[in-house]
């Protein structure tokens, strides 16, 4: 028998279907609740409100979970390619081997972007912030295909779409790193794989061939999956919002690019490397630092750590931090930033401000020392973040249309003036 909640206002009792998950998470279906009792309910940040069932990735915060289409994160990371992911999320099952290789022979074909498209990079002054420049070029896309305007076209438009922003953010992100250098672009080469290829074209230079070093591409490969969803958070939600008025794919992926900059989200694993330089260049006090991150009248926050759902470990920093440490011992590089992170995690993890708040290190703590360690400009961390976060964009967008989920129009509790007539500015 499906349970129901009860809730009593204005002395009449009114019942309230409640929804269960598979994973047995449970919801209070308001759908009907203005309609039924004239009230809406608030929910700043909508910390206690789901906005919708999906089917595509489950986590648990206080257990530390992370899961695929239920696929645990830790299995994916090891064993799967970036591509065998953004595939398992959008299409929802792990691809037969014919089904990866078309999947990356199309997108190897579509991974040049117009010419005038160096037009655009030429416009952007040097120095503009890499998320500036991808989030404008992203959206670009969709006058470069008009024939993309419309999200409900047949499943081939769709998916060719699909295929034209994997393909294309990568380049993009790439060619506006060396217009930043004011350097040659490299152009894409299909000798090479996905993440190969993003490496190539940020590295290679027209006077000397880049090796692409294995340990690099695997760590890239492994940090881009942890990347890829993570249900319905800031970014995500944005996707969902702007599709969910039919504007096209790439303006609602634009619109995600734009969430993601702020610090509080993806822009934190730019602002945790511009922490712990500054904590370092200031002799590495740890103590101090860690004081002014509980001090209310102190702005200062410890960036990467805490989280919206995970008030014990994010599975995926536990990861990140291992592959920290390889990746940077394979590479020979001894960076005093990542000794400043372990310190500060094993100094907050014994305090009661962070144990007791659920603060634990999350998956932009340690992100940016492997990036940092690849040879990422700092700026471009962001950046690397939304190329991650693509296929999870993508399967949420394409989830949302078909639920056939209503425009997203959350409803407010008006606490303004009342009513009152206009006044001649002679009279104010
Ligand atoms: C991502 O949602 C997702 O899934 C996001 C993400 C994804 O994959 O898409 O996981 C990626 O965005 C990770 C988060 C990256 N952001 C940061 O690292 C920025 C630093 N973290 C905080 O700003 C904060 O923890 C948030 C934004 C991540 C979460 O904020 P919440 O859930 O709104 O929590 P809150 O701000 O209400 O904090 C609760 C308490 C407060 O103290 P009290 O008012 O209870 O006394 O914890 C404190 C906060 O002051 N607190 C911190 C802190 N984070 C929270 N105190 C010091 N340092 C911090 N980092």
């Amino acid at each position: 028998m499906s349970e129901i909640a009860k809730i009593t206002l204005d002395g009449e009792t009114h019942e309230l279907p409640v929804i269960v998950g598979s994973e047995n998470e449970k919801a209070i279906d308001i759908s009907k609740l203005r309609g039924k009792t004239g009230y809406v309910t608030i929910d700043p940040g909508f910390k206690n409100t789901g906005s919708t069932t999906s089917a595509i990735t489950f986590l648990n915060g206080e257990d530390g979970i992370l899961r695929y289409r239920g696929y645990p994160i830790e299995q994916l990371a090891e064993k799967a390619s970036f591509l065998e992911v953004a595939y398992l999320l959008i299409y929802g099952d792990l691809p037969k081997k014919a089904e990866l290789d078309a999947f990356e022979n199309e997108i190897t074909r579509h991974t040049m972007v117009h010419e005038d498209m160096k037009t655009l990079l030429r416009a952007f002054p040097a120095g503009a912030h890499p998320m500036g420049v991808a989030a404008s070029l992203i959206v670009s896309l969709s006058t470069f295909y008009p024939e993309s305007q419309d999200p409900n076209r047949d499943k081939e438009a769709v998916d060719l779409s699909i295929v034209r922003l994997l393909a294309k953010l990568p380049t993009i992100a790439a060619w506006s790193h060396k217009f930043s250098e004011r350097h040659p672009v490299i152009y894409p080469k299909n000798k090479y794989n996905y993440v190969e290829n993003f490496l190539n074209m940020m590295f290679e230079l027209p006077t000397e061939e880049y090796k692409v070093d294995p340990i690099v591409a695997k760590a890239l490969n492994t940090l881009l999956i942890l990347h890829a969803d993570h249900e319905q958070n800031c970014s995500t939600s944005t996707v969902r919002v702007v599709g969910s008025s039919q504007a096209n794919l790439y303006a609602s992926v634009g619109a995600g690019i734009s969430a993601l900059w702020g610090p509080l989200h993806g822009g934190a694993n730019q602002a945790v490397i511009e922490m712990l330089e500054a904590i370092r260049k200031d002799g590495g006090d740890i103590d101090k630092w860690i004081a002014k991150a509980k001090d209310k009248e102190d702005p200062f926050r410890l960036m990467g750590f805490g989280h919206r759902v995970y008030k014990n470990f994010d599975p995926r920093a536990t990861i990140i931090k291992k592959a920290a440490d390889d990746v940077l011992k394979a590479l020979g590089i001894n960076d005093p930033v990542l000794d400043i992170a372990k310190q500060i995690e094993e100094i907050a993890l014994k305090d009661e401000y962070f144990v007791k708040r659920g603060l634990y290190p999350n998956v932009d703590f340690y992100s940016g020392i492997i990036y940092r360690a690849i040879g990422i400009p700092t700026e471009m961390f962001t950046v690397m973040f939304a190329i991650g976060r693509l296929p999870g964009w993508i399967a949420q967008w394409k989830e949302m249309l078909e639920d056939k989920s209503p425009i997203g129009r959350p409803r407010q509790i008006y606490t303004g003036s009342a009513v009152r007539n206009y006044v001649e500015i002679e009279n104010r």
